[in-house]
């Protein structure tokens, strides 16, 4: 049994309340809330439609208290840039592991990310891009900018526009993928920047789109999220990750795609070979 304490209850953190509450092997522990908001006091079914949880929402102002009785195993944050790394400072001295799903963090505040699961000694998953289908588009990219080095890349983003970092973390880790598979393929004639358009229009949850284009042709590689569940099961997934360990971590590290898709592929190999090998009889490979 996993103990979870959940940080932010926004939209993405409702959601993600909800689906762990379901989960036979996590248990949720404790809420919290930023200090002035109406959330506190209440019980979290109350707020994400379900019945008494008998978890109280509580105010960040009280992160240690909330710690020492409710005893987290994992926090899961959802909040804001400016709460998630301050209450990230609190939570690693008292030892908790974090994921981190919240977005829009500077390069220097990711760096304290970094160093303070290295001085504390506990788990942290950073993860701007916690769906499955995300980081797979990410692994597609990386090949193809490995593959089509000279084509041009293009990012689009779209979100809702109640979302305030822009662009987002996804596609500026998309950017990072094309950028590093293109290095890899050893051309390094220009410096790459990887152009990104961000559109926040409406009530859309999450769309990204990469575009590659070369002199004769395109791919287009989407993805996109039709509800915040799929958030809430990346979100298990790295809980489960992060339980017990120490240091940083991202979600390609709870995914492990890159080994998957080394596995496959040795797969393929050995495959092909065996189907050679029952096309030719003993004879005819003693002939060759
Ligand atoms: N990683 C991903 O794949 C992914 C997916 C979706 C969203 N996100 C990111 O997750 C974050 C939240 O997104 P959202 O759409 O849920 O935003 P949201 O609806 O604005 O929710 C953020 C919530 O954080 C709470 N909050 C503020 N200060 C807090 C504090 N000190 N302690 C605890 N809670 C605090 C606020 O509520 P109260 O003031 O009432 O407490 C607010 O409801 C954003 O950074 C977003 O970009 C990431």
């Amino acid at each position: 049994m996993i103990r979870v304490c959940i940080s932010g209850l926004g939209k993405t953190g409702k959601e993600i309340a909800k689906f762990l509450l379901e989960q036979k092997d996590i248990k949720l522990v404790s809420a919290i809330c930023s200090p002035n908001s109406n959330k506190k006091g209440k019980d979290l079914g109350e707020i994400i439609g379900k019945g008494n949880t008998g978890v109280k929402i509580e105010s960040s102002d009280k992160i240690e208290q909330i710690v020492f009785r409710t005893k987290p195993d994992v926090v899961v944050d959802f909040s804001s840039p400016e709460a998630a790394a301050r209450n990230a400072k609190v939570f690693s001295k008292l030892k908790v592991n974090i994921v981190i799903g919240t977005t829009g963090f500077s390069d220097f505040t990711l760096k304290r990310l970094f160093l303070l699961a290295n001085k504390h000694r506990n788990g942290i998953v950073y993860a701007p891009n916690i769906t499955l289908g995300v980081n797979v588009l990410m692994l597609l990219t990386n090949l193809a900018a490995n593959l089509l080095s000279s084509y041009d890349f293009q990012i689009t983003e779209v979100h809702h526009k109640n979302k305030k970092d822009s662009p987002s973390g996804t596609a500026k880790k998309i950017a990072d993928e094309i950028e590093k598979g293109i290095k890899h393929s050893g051309n390094d004639d220009t410096e790459v920047q990887v152009p990104i358009t961000a559109i926040r229009a409406g009530g859309v949850v999450g769309k990204h789109d990469v575009m590659i284009i070369g002199e004769d042709d395109k791919i287009e590689i989407s993805h996109e999220s039709f509800s915040r569940k799929a958030f809430a099961l990346g979100t298990l997934r790295a809980v489960k990750f992060i339980k017990g360990k120490v240091g940083y971590y991202e979600m390609n590290d709870v995914l492990n795609l890159k080994k998957v898709l080394n596995d496959y592929i040795q797969e393929e190999n050995k495959s092909n070979k065996k189907r050679y090998k029952n096309l030719l009889g003993k004879n005819e490979i003693k002939a060759l």
